[in-house]
């Protein structure tokens, strides 16, 4: 006892003088190294040697005790700064970084830099809506903490590598809106740890992707899939049922998918359903009339037939949420013969 407090009392002049959150060396060069690689911007003003980086204002925070840099936050807010220029190998040298966030930068460009496995802390990153191009990165498999990962509204193209796959933690995938092509790899979420708090998202819409959706992606508990506006094919019937406990957003719309509608069993939690745009078939089924939480819905443009289920809480959608089907009737539409 007596030695632990000895030691807790040689320890404290250094809580003190680190709880002034003076940035480290280290963080400091990198930032700046960072900064000097783009053209000119408004950080030039800001972000100067003489000063603790931990006082940069809301582009970067730091860990109070330690004095790293946690994140690193960049967004288009009116243009007050604008990053011109690839994204500098220097963010790699930021090791203790938590969360990266770089948004609506048009004029970010280049690929994701193979850098960035440095950071063996990170656990999200988001890379969204700027100029960025070149593939999706296999190497991002080896941040072994990566929990999110939005790369989505890019300029991103090729293949999803299957080595995401092999993450534990990453229950975000967000590849919407970039021009990847391909199929969707079946080892997506394969390795995840189940005890994750957070619910699976996928985000894979606004690409050109092709094949068949991979059935063990049946296995996983989503809260939101959207694979919508690709070239998928057959059967995504998989996705849905009982076991699908936290599903609140299922958008297959704009694909060439084909299975029977009125086969599936809609899971409770569900909030918004949008089928639209495929080749579904069969009935819309009744037990859709106790899904209480359906918000939005959408069956336009596929091959379904049969009475339109009514009752229950089911909300009455507007008639062009049924349309272009094979033989669907019944209110909104024209009564069934
Ligand atoms: C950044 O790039 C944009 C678009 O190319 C350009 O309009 C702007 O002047 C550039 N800003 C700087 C500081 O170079
Ligand atoms: C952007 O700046 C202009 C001029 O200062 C201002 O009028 C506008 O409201 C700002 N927009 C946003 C989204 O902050
Ligand atoms: C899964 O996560 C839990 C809770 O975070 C952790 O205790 C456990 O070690 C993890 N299991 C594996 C195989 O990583
Ligand atoms: C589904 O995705 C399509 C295309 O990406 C989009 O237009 C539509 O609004 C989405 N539906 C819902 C219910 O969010």
């Amino acid at each position: 006892m007596a030695l632990a407090s000895t030691i807790v009392l040689l320890l404290l002049p250094f809580f003190f003088s680190s709880s002034s959150s003076q940035c480290h060396d280290r963080d400091k060069k990198a930032l700046l190294a960072f900064k000097d690689s783009f053209l000119s911007t408004s950080l030039d003003a800001k972000w100067l040697e003489s000063t603790d980086c931990c006082s940069w204002d809301d582009h970067v925070t730091c860990d109070l005790t330690t004095g790293r840099v946690t994140s690193l936050y960049f967004f288009n807010d009116n243009n007050s700064v604008s990053l011109n220029g690839s994204i500098p190998a220097a963010v790699g040298d930021l090791s203790a970084l938590d969360t990266i966030w770089f948004s609506d930068l048009p004029a970010l460009v280049g690929p994701i830099p193979p850098q960035l496995t440095k950071l063996k802390k990170l656990r999200s990153l988001t890379i969204s809506n700027t100029g960025v191009s070149g593939p999706v990165p296999p190497f991002l498999s080896k941040l072994p903490l990566l929990q999110q990962l939005d790369i989505g509204g890019n300029s991103l193209s090729g293949t999803i590598p299957p080595s995401l796959g092999s993450l534990t933690r990453l229950t975000l995938i967000g590849l919407y809106d970039n021009q990847l092509t391909g199929t969707i790899p079946a080892s997506l979420y394969n390795k995840l740890n189940k005890s994750t708090e957070t619910t699976p998202a996928l985000f894979l819409s606004g690409n050109k992707l092709t094949g068949r959706i991979p059935s063990p992606l049946g296995n996983v508990n989503f809260n939101t899939i959207d694979l919508s506006d690709n070239r998928l094919t057959g059967d995504a019937s998989f996705l849905l049922g009982k076991s699908k406990t936290n599903l609140d957003t299922f958008n297959l719309s704009r694909n060439g998918l084909e299975f029977d509608f009125g086969k599936v069993e809609l899971p409770k939690s569900l909030r918004r359903l949008d089928i639209s745009h495929n080749n579904i078939y069969g009935s819309i089924p009744d037990r859709i009339t106790r899904l209480r939480k359906l918000a939005e819905f959408d069956v336009s443009y596929n091959k379904l037939c049969g009475k339109i289920p009514s009752g229950g809480s089911f909300p009455l959608f507007d008639k062009k949420y049924y349309a272009h089907n094979k033989c669907l009737c019944g209110a909104p539409l024209q009564p069934c013969k």
